[in-house]
């Protein structure tokens, strides 16, 4: 599975740690920056995120800015993504299992390194369950 990261600056330092931990574990990255804690804009990085999962550059994204609220906006409004902001392992299961998240947010302001790991863990390991979730999912899909 090859996973697109994005960040702003806020959630740049976070983006390395989970990109070091993800290729520590063999999954595929792509890294679409940003690259410095120099200011940028979180749309863009969203929206550059969202734009590489939904063109089939990765199969799935995760994106992360100070409290992951902005990047995870930006990454919502590109039509089929089903980016879920996740504070709990308990939030990544659902978002699952539940809404069949393409996309993962963080906070880098509200997550250690360690909690965002297992939240990562949990959001690459849970399964979409379907059934009465689908129509839901489809319906999203019509927005
Ligand atoms: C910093 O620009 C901060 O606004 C950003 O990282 C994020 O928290 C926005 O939602």
């Amino acid at each position: 599975m090859k996973i697109a990261l994005a960040s702003d600056h806020g959630g740049f330092e976070l983006k390395d740690k989970v990109k070091n931990y993800l290729q520590k574990k063999g999954i595929d990255v792509l890294d679409l920056g940003c690259h410095t804690e120099e200011p940028v804009y979180y749309p863009d990085f969203g929206k550059a995120c969202g734009e590489a999962v939904m063109n089939g550059e990765a199969e799935r994204g995760i994106v992360i800015c100070g409290t992951g609220i902005g990047i995870a906006i930006a990454a919502n409004k590109i039509k089929g993504v089903r980016c879920a902001l996740c504070t709990n392992q308990y939030m990544a299961e659902m978002s699952r299992k539940y809404n069949d998240a393409n996309m993962l947010a963080l906070g880098a302001k509200v997550l250690i390194s360690e909690i965002a790991f297992g939240i990562v863990d949990t959001w690459l390991d849970t399964e979409f369950e379907g059934g009465r979730h689908q129509h839901s999912v489809d319906l999203l899909n019509c927005l």
